[in-house]
């Protein structure tokens, strides 16, 4: 596997983590992968991750500050190797769109669980879950 496309609703609290922590552990193991993150809704193209995603990463010493959310678009369908959906509903999106190459970050531990939307969590609490799912998911999906 050459690349990986982490997918979440607004491209800027889940998978901005996934691309984050994808990274540091490709470079970490020395691997060659090219990893990005998108959207399925165009509301916040452009923007920045969210502040408490950025603190969360931050405090893993992850640094996503520079991302910035884009929409996802077919020619991502090729161009990625695989696709990883955060949740059910980004996976049925994206089926909708013609994605075959696609998985859910789920299948990859926590009993298929579904990485919840944080975007309309109160305040910080409930990032650092966030942040342990997404990254014990995307360590597994690093070692198949
Ligand atoms: P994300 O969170 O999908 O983890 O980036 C969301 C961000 C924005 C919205 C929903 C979820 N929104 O409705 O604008």
């Amino acid at each position: 596997m050459q690349s990986i496309l982490f997918v979440c609703l607004g491209n800027i609290c889940r998978s901005p983590i996934a691309e984050g922590v994808a990274r540091r552990l490709i470079e970490q193991r020395g691997h060659n992968i090219v990893v990005d993150s998108a959207g399925t809704g165009n509301w916040h193209v452009g923007e920045t991750p969210c502040e408490h995603s950025v603190a969360v990463a931050r405090n893993h010493d992850v640094d996503i500050s520079q991302l910035r959310a884009r929409q996802v678009k077919k020619a991502d369908f090729t161009t990625f190797d695989l696709i990883v959906a955060l949740d059910q509903s980004n996976y049925r999106d994206l089926k909708a769109l013609g994605c075959q190459n696609l998985v859910k970050l789920g299948d990859y531990g926590h009993g298929g669980a579904d990485v919840p939307d944080p975007y309309f969590f109160d305040g910080f609490e409930g990032f650092e879950n966030v942040y342990t799912m997404i990254e014990s998911c995307v360590k597994e999906l690093l070692n198949r």
